[in-house]
């Protein structure tokens, strides 16, 4: 694979609005909703010439959590795997670790000395484990809090101004931590001179929430999630857990609002979903129409089924990719962050 070293942007292309991050926890298996609502869109979007995509994979974030490192390593890779295998443009995008770019948590200390203690405070994340201490009557109201936790804004921070990213794409709950990003950066650029440039979250309503197996948003924390790359009969079984009502086969039955409809809505042309809208109208029996959901998914995602055991198979592959990313995403973070130090007053003394 070639290994292309762009140009450094400058302001130029920082008021392009062109520059696209967003990270990924490395905590679990990646799911069907992780792909309808964050993969799919992303990698759309690094179809598109006139941006630049930075996706990379959060494998110091998902160290608050507490995982084995056993999960931690499982994660990682098959989060990798599966971006690989549903098609990202390695060659275009950066797609790196985290980990692998050690200016990334030289950059947050930076940040952290311009973060107040009071802003953190603010942070959702934080304020919802403190609540839950004083409503269960901890004496402690920092029981099992850690630094980690506590200042994970400031590494996200971190990730976010390293590339000058302008748009974050991110879930709702995150808008708080882009906002806090903007908040250091700015003072940063108050006490040493326009370095960052000031991030904006941006929220896609049009994409897909997926309901889950019991019909609540399908996610890791609920425990109703459909991983994407199961072997074919899990993955159907798990299709045919999904809950549904007691309407008999050959009764009508209402589409909007229903799991599997809604699933199938994600992946299906319009076309297709008229004509299942249909078969719901004809009364088709619960049985029939996850069977048709399967057929449907299991078509989609046979072929980047295979890439992914392919993939899974050969970490070392996947880790030429990612190193190959970092490469790139260094030749950027390196020189940003002597600069940053130089303007804080950090630099080698015989160029002083
Ligand atoms: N906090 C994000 C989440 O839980 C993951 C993340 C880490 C991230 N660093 C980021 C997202 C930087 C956007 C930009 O989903």
């Amino acid at each position: 694979m070639p290994l292309v070293i762009l140009p450094r942007r400058d302001e130029k292309f920082a008021w392009m609005n062109r520059v696209y991050l967003t990270g990924i926890t490395t905590t679990g298996t990646p799911h069907l909703g992780n792909y309808a609502g964050a993969i799919r869109p992303a990698i759309a979007a690094s179809k598109d010439p006139g941006t630049e995509q930075f996706y990379f994979l959060a494998d110091l974030h998902a160290m608050i959590k507490g995982l084995s490192a056993q999960d931690v390593r499982r994660s990682r890779l098959e989060v990798a795997a599966t971006w690989m295998a549903l098609g990202l443009d390695t060659d275009k995008a950066f797609f790196y670790c985290q980990s692998d770019i050690p200016e990334i948590p030289a950059l947050a200390w930076l940040l952290a000395c311009q973060a107040s203690k009071g802003l953190l405070n603010r942070a959702h994340a934080y304020k919802a484990v403190v609540q839950e201490n004083e409503t269960t009557g901890s004496n402690d109201p920092d029981k099992g809090i850690t630094m980690g936790l506590f200042s994970y804004p400031v590494l996200m921070a971190a990730d976010i101004l390293m590339f000058k990213a302008n748009k974050v794409p991110v879930g709702k709950d995150q808008i708080q931590h882009i906002e806090m990003a903007r908040d250091m950066a700015q003072r940063f650029n108050h006490h040493y001179g326009e370095h960052f440039v000031l991030p904006e979250a941006q929220i896609d309503n049009s994409t897909a929430v997926l309901a889950g197996l019991d019909g609540r948003k399908m996610s890791k924390s609920y425990n109703n999630t459909i991983p994407l790359f199961l072997p074919e009969k899990q993955f159907r079984k798990h299709i045919m857990k999904i809950k549904t009502n007691s309407l008999e086969p050959g009764e009508p039955k209402d589409p909007d609002g229903n799991t599997l409809f809604e699933i199938y809505q994600a992946f299906a042309t319009e076309a297709q979903v008229a004509e299942v809208r249909k078969h719901y109208a004809d009364g088709i029996a619960w049985g029939e129409m996850k069977q048709n959901l399967f057929d449907h998914l299991n078509e989609l995602l046979k072929e980047p089924r295979e890439k992914y055991a392919e993939l899974i198979e050969q970490p070392e592959k996947i880790g030429e990719v990612l190193q190959q990313g970092a490469t790139r995403a260094r030749a950027l973070s390196q020189p940003f962050v002597a600069e940053l130090y130089d303007a804080v007053g950090i630099k080698p003394m015989w160029q002083l």
